[in-house]
């Protein structure tokens, strides 16, 4: 008896297990739903999107950033700025409870975090911080791009910062065909304890190790380039800044727009709506209080048009 309930029990977690969270849908890229593909595909954002999210940083200059907002919803809907707020029908809450009126965005906003919600209860409650693993990969790499892809002037240094990002992945004592099990180790290297459990999960990995993949592929050409080759000159040179300015560029770290460190009396001032100057978007720059507004109020130099005529300018303009 109790053999045959131990079988049941085992048949059940073993039909249960590829239907649940383990399960990705391979949705075709052109088509919505959620796939791996997509996630490679749009994996640079979902990078972007992570690091950001509930930060005012990255945010302002991603708008459209994630952020809470408590909302009281009453039955029955309501129109509220173009969002209708339904309760959850299953009350597991999702994300904050609130549907959009677009049937696609509603999956976004409530069914997704109701999903998740469920499948960590599911399974075994295991949470991945992947805000944390994204921000242990920007600031390993974000100073070090930077520096190589803009500030590095001889091959000498070049060899020496492309070495001591690389160093740490290769094992000098065997065989490694191209480096590959090498770029390997690079690209997983803060993904490798991850235990994903949700589809989320699955997705955001795949996504995220599309990114490393980028950083670490680009970085073992750059060796390639300066370290491999003993003869490497000016031409090697450029070719590396090329291709890290091209990596760069497609990472789009905000990391790269922050200020030096400002005095006490100023703040790194980033346009948020209604406020801002077009120039400060471009560059944020240290600000006090009597510069904070430079450029606000000017239709040419301006970020927000129009500025709400709740926002009158400043006395002293008037
Ligand atoms: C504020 O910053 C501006 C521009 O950098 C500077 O000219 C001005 O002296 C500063 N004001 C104060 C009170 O420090």
């Amino acid at each position: 008896m109790a053999s045959i309930r131990r079988l049941t029990v085992l048949c059940l977690a073993t039909l249960t297990t590829p239907s649940s969270a383990t399960s990705i849908p391979n949705t075709p890229v052109n088509e919505f739903g959620p796939s791996k593909a997509a996630a490679r595909h749009n994996a640079f954002d979902i990078f972007n999107a992570i690091h950001s999210a509930m930060r005012q940083w990255g945010s302002s200059l991603n708008h459209n950033g994630m952020s809470l907002f408590v909302v009281t919803v009453p039955p029955g809907g309501m129109e509220l700025a173009g969002v209708v707020g339904r309760p959850d029908p299953d009350g597991v809450g999702g994300v904050g409870g609130v549907w959009d009126v677009d049937a696609r965005r509603g999956v976004m906003f409530g069914y997704v975090g109701a999903e998740v919600v469920k499948a960590r209860a599911g399974g075994e409650g295991r949470v991945v911080d992947w805000q944390g693993v994204v921000d242990l990969i920007v600031d390993r790499y974000a100073d070090r791009l930077r520096y190589m892809a803009e500030g590095v002037e001889s091959v000498v240094w070049m060899r020496s910062a492309v070495n001591g990002l690389l160093n740490t992945h290769i094992d000098y004592s065997v065989e490694d065909e191209g480096y590959q099990a090498a770029l390997e180790r690079c690209a997983q290297f803060y993904t490798r304890v991850v235990v994903p459990d949700t589809q989320e999960d699955h997705l955001i990995l795949a996504a995220v190790e599309t990114v490393t993949h980028s950083i670490c592929s680009t970085l073992f050409a750059v060796r390639k380039l300066v370290v491999e080759d003993v003869h490497a000159d000016e031409g090697s040179m450029v070719a590396s800044k090329q291709a890290l300015r091209a990596l760069t560029t497609k990472l789009k770290w905000t990391k790269w727009k922050e200020c030096a460190a400002c005095k006490v009396d100023e703040v790194c001032f980033v346009p948020m709506w209604p406020f801002g100057d077009k120039a400060s978007y471009e560059r944020p720059n240290c600000r006090n209080a009597t510069s904070l507004d430079n450029g606000w109020w000017d239709s040419d130099t301006q970020y927000w048009h129009p500025i709400p005529k709740m926002m009158p300018p400043p006395d002293y303009e008037t």
